[in-house]
């Protein structure tokens, strides 16, 4: 049987699934609960300063986006940190901790952006025991108006500013959470890590409108009759968490920080290509508000069943094995050829594949052949983007099938060449041709 323990910047747990900070990590009742499920770690539910805690809203704090069989696949939040007292959150983090050594439990911070205020907090943290702090840079509302969060981590100089502060003033491990809401990530994460930040977890959720009541005219979640902008996350934004985090993973200058991947992870898969793109282990939120704590244990037995038929005895034998292949589109090989093909016996003559390739694609599916319902792809038209697989109602039905070396490609008549060819040395590159001069 695989083995699944994880060392996360010396932060040891059973397994490599974490709880994020959020509602599922509020309160020592939540976590304990969490731990016998099955959790490796958890991040406390962010702690603000000490005095009057911060207020939430009384009414929806939540909205969501689903798919057309109502599974949840976006939700968004107007939920700030933490809104129960300091003392209480540490008090409940110190007696967890002392009954549950083997898992993991983070600090999760967000203080205003002063030296004083870092350096009152973190030694009552240390004083619970916790194995590490998370710092948040990443909430996008509320507090961000406030100079914390997301406005702290948009700006790299503040970033290295206060990991620095916080390696100066604690000697837990320090993991600096990163907001998505930048055009470029790796600016943030540098700053961390020049700062001395122990890794870098990411991603925190997105500003987002989830959507606009046509009859009150107030965007969703409406609160007396106005909205705001809350935090995105959840299935839909894996695409972007897993791209953030490829691009730390692959950055020359950040290239070896441990990262923690989270956006979206809802299944064993969906953790096992975060850290196949680099990441020490994942953080989960949506998914355990959306399915309960039990949610692990499909995790824990689908990881351990996954690397059992591939071999992997430990999570250090895949990790990272994604990065070398993430590259730029200027590097992909051209001269790689594929063309559709649709499996005639899965095929239930739906006709989507046609419609999305005629209308808007490349006129390469059949509709009718000898006056019959027939769908078949037309190669010599074929340019394999793959439009029709992801619009066909049943899985596997239309493949994409790689074109061998010395056949012809009937779109361009030319034959398949096994070189690799990239855009940088192409004909048509103006800048291959400044080069060549
Ligand atoms: C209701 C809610 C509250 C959250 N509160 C916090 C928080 O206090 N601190 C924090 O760092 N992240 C917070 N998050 C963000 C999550 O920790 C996580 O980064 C995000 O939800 C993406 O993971 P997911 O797609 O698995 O949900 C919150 C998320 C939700 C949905
Ligand atoms: S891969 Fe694109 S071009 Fe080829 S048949 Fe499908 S939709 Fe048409
Ligand atoms: S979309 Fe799929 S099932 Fe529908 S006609 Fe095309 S190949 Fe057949």
């Amino acid at each position: 049987m695989a083995d699944i323990r994880n060392n996360f910047v010396g932060i040891k747990s059973p397994n490599p699934f974490w709880l994020a900070s959020a509602p599922p990590t509020d309160k020592a009742y939540n976590v304990e609960r969490a731990y016998a499920a099955g959790w490796g770690g958890v991040v406390w539910k962010t702690l603000g300063e000490e005095g009057p805690p911060v207020v939430n809203v009384n009414g929806p704090r939540y909205g969501a986006i689903w798919g057309a069989d109502r599974r949840l696949l976006g939700l968004n939040n107007i939920e700030l940190i933490t809104d129960r007292p300091l003392q209480i959150n540490l008090q409940e983090m110190k007696a967890v901790k002392k009954k549950w050594r083997d898992r993991a439990l983070i600090a999760s911070i967000m203080v205003p952006c002063e030296e004083e205020a870092w350096k009152a907090i973190l030694p009552l943290v240390e004083e619970t025991e916790a194995d590490g702090i998370e710092l948040n840079f990443g909430c996008p509302h509320g507090m961000s108006e406030r100079g914390m969060g997301a406005a702290v981590g948009q700006v790299p100089e503040y970033v290295e500013m206060v990991v620095r502060w916080c390696k100066q003033y604690t000697r837990m491990p320090v993991i600096t959470k990163l907001t998505p809401n930048v055009t470029d990530v790796r600016r943030p994460a540098r700053a961390a890590k020049n700062g001395g930040t122990d890794a870098v977890s990411l991603i925190n959720t997105i500003n987002s409108i989830t959507g606009v009541d046509l009859d009150t005219c107030s965007p969703t979640p409406s609160i007396d009759g106005k909205g705001t902008h809350g935090g995105y996350c959840g299935p839909a934004v894996k695409p972007i968490a897993l791209n953030m985090v490829a691009e730390i993973a692959r950055d020359p200058e950040t290239y070896g920080l441990p990262i923690s991947g989270i956006g979206g992870v809802t299944t064993w898969r969906d953790a096992a290509e975060f850290l196949m793109l680099g990441a020490g282990n994942v953080q989960v939120c949506t998914a355990a508000m959306t399915y309960g704590f039990k949610i692990v244990q499909e995790m824990i037995t689908g990881l351990e069943a996954w690397m059992d038929e591939k071999g992997y005895a430990t999570l250090d034998d895949f990790r990272g094995k994604a990065v070398p292949n993430v590259t730029d589109w200027q590097y992909l090989n051209l001269n790689y050829i594929a063309k559709a093909h649709i499996d005639q016996d899965a095929c239930i003559k739906c006709g989507r594949c046609h419609i999305a390739c005629e209308d808007t694609s490349h006129q390469a599916i059949t509709n009718m052949v000898n006056g019959v319902r027939h769908f078949e792809v037309i190669e010599e038209e074929c340019v394999a983007c793959n439009l029709c697989i992801d619009v066909c109602p049943v899985e596997n039905c239309i493949t994409m099938v790689e074109k061998q070396p010395g056949e012809i490609d009937k779109r361009t008549g030319k034959v398949v060449s096994a070189d690799y060819a990239n855009w940088t040395t192409h004909p048509n590159n103006p800048m291959a041709k400044v080069a060549a001069e």
